[in-house]
């Protein structure tokens, strides 16, 4: 290091923030995953250890927030997407939001009659802080236009997760269940016809099922509007396939924009 010229130095620096370093505070580095788990065992311990409630048991201090009763009391006095998306960007509890570079909101057009949601930003939405603008969003994208659909014109997508998952991991149920009231609060500001939930994380979120290639294809109700299961973009590119299955699911997306006037 001490004998790194100007040009190496600055290479090196430019990698690490490609790499999503976008800070310098320690000489350490800080495993901040690991300092949650750590911090999630204490707490977990402290309710083992007031629930054996024994003589010898340490005095233990409530945890201070509910991250789930915070999210919800922040959606709820969001009163339109913009502040939503404050609302969210300024909420700590999440994990996922230190290792994320850009909080992923929604892209298209807000109010549009068919709102996507998908499952989590991946590399390259988290660089550009837009759903689905890698592969699987350039596919999404053509599969909507042979449908004459288009997030320029007709649709609004989000995710579940705004944050991306470290190495694009599944999205934990505790981390859907803390970004839950976000969505909701979400779907109904933006107040779409009908909703169109890609792959299981969304089913999960919003269904509280999985089994995404059984569900597809039948319409059900989420949010009190009705909604599609479809396959996810990112599964269809690693089994090209069930294209066919997918294409069923964009026409009778269609037919069901046509049957709501
Ligand atoms: N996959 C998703 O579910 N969402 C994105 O935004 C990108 C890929």
């Amino acid at each position: 290091m001490e004998n790194m010229d100007w040009y190496a130095a600055k290479a090196l620096l430019e990698w690490q923030l490609e790499m999503g370093v976008d800070e310098a505070m320690l000489d350490a580095p800080v495993d901040r995953f690991a300092a949650h788990e750590a911090e999630q065992e204490a707490l977990k311990a402290q309710h083992a250890a007031r629930a054996a409630g024994g003589r010898g048991a340490a005095p233990v201090k409530a945890p201070e927030v509910d991250p789930v009763a915070e999210a919800r009391t922040l959606a709820a006095g969001a009163g339109d997407l913009e502040a939503l998306q404050a609302a969210l960007s300024g909420f700590d509890h999440c994990p996922l939001k230190r290792g994320a570079r850009n909080l992923v909101f929604a892209d298209g057009v807000a109010g549009a009659r068919v709102m996507l949601v998908g499952e989590a930003p991946g590399r390259d939405e988290d660089l550009q802080g837009k759903p689905f603008v890698g592969r699987a969003g350039q596919l999404l994208d053509r599969m909507l236009a042979a449908v004459g659909l288009s997030r320029a014109e007709s649709v609004y997508i989000t995710n579940v997760l705004p944050w991306r998952p470290p190495q694009n991991r599944d999205p934990k149920p505790d981390e859907i269940a803390m970004l839950l009231p976000f969505l909701h609060r979400h779907i109904a500001l933006a107040d779409p016809d009908l909703l169109v939930i890609m792959g299981n994380t969304s089913c999960q979120a919003l269904l509280g099922k999985r089994g995404i290639t059984r569900l597809r294809g039948t319409w059900t109700e989420a949010a009190e509007r009705p909604t599609l299961p479809m396959l996810h973009p990112a599964y269809l590119l690693r089994n090209p396939q069930a294209k066919r299955e997918a294409w069923a699911d964009l026409l009778s997306l269609k037919a069901k924009l046509r049957a709501l006037g």
